[in-house]
């Protein structure tokens, strides 16, 4: 057992991030926690804590079954905030380690996700750093969204002035990329890169620096999915060009849609699985 900060003691460590580490702790009534606590060197820097209790504050007014429930912020040195310990891999570490069970559920899992989005967004809140890392599974593959650390409610982007360019390379919405401001349709962007990944078992850009990545995000237009994966059918290749498209206007207009889409997909995917594991006999003949 590590040590104890305000009546949590530390049992271990569960992942490093870039903004502090998350630890599992266990309260003075033996109810299991994660504890995300900024780093040292985070703390030291005003605009970091701001955007840390930001985040957890943010959070904690999230109800949703796909969201990572948070409860309580400690105004600490380093500060720190609770969270509901959900025993779980990020869907990276997943997407590497147990690629066949990924695979199978793949849009119950995409599906989850934009619930989840659909749920911020009609609070008027954006995440701005969808991707695999940021989303958790459990072994009966349910699925939670963290890391708000960049998220946005209204209120934030009509008082962003700064061209600041936040958010994850990767699966960053080419206006995210030019410092403009987002609304939910840069999350739909950043879904649509985690869907294609997903899929595809590669992003639709790459890049050999940071800036060739980004510049990609802004003027090329993403690999047409069959290149990668012949089996997918030219309406989802379709689907996820609108997802990726450059221009906001032209995505889908909200995750509600999206969800829509999804659950056609998940529906007609589940009857081709069920035809693989059952194929069709021809019917045999009477003998009568
Ligand atoms: N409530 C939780 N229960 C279990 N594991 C968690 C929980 N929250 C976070 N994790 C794990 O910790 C990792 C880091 O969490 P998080 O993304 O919030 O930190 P971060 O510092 O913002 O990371 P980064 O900036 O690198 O995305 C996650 O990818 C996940 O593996
Ligand atoms: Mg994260």
């Amino acid at each position: 057992m590590g040590k104890c900060i305000q009546g949590y003691q530390i049992v271990d460590k569960i992942k490093d991030g870039s903004v502090g580490t998350v630890w599992r702790a266990v309260n003075t009534k033996g109810q299991l926690f994660a504890l995300k606590i900024l780093s040292e060197k985070n703390a030291q820097r005003p605009r970091k804590v701001r955007q840390f209790k930001h985040e957890a504050l943010l959070t904690r007014k999230l109800d949703h079954r796909n969201i990572i429930k948070v409860f309580e912020y400690h105004d600490v040195n380093p500060p720190f905030f609770t969270m509901e310990f959900f025993d779980s891999e990020n869907l990276k570490y997943a997407m590497w380690h147990q690629p066949e069970r990924v695979h199978k559920y793949e849009f119950p899992i995409l599906r989850q996700i934009a619930e989840a989005l659909a749920y911020i967004h009609a609070q008027g809140i954006i995440h701005k750093d969808i991707k695999p890392e940021n989303v958790l599974i459990s072994d009966k593959t349910e699925v939670k969204l963290i890391d708000f650390s960049l998220g946005q409610t209204k209120m934030d982007r009509f008082l962003q002035f700064a061209r600041r360019t936040e958010g994850t390379p990767l699966y960053m919405a080419p206006e995210q990329v030019q410092g403009l401001k987002c609304d939910e349709r840069s999350d739909i962007y950043s879904f649509g890169v985690m869907m294609y990944e997903l899929l595809a078992k590669r992003p639709p850009f790459l890049g050999t620096t940071e800036t060739a990545l980004l510049e990609k995000h802004v003027k090329e237009p993403a690999p047409p999915i069959r290149n990668f994966v012949k089996t997918l059918s030219p309406d989802l290749e379709a689907f996820l060009a609108k997802l990726l498209s450059k221009k906001r206007e032209d995505r889908c207009a909200d995750m509600t849609t999206v969800i829509c889409e999804l659950s056609r997909w998940e529906k007609r995917d589940t009857v081709i699985r069920l035809r693989q594991v059952e194929p069709a006999r021809p019917r045999e003949k009477s003998g009568r």
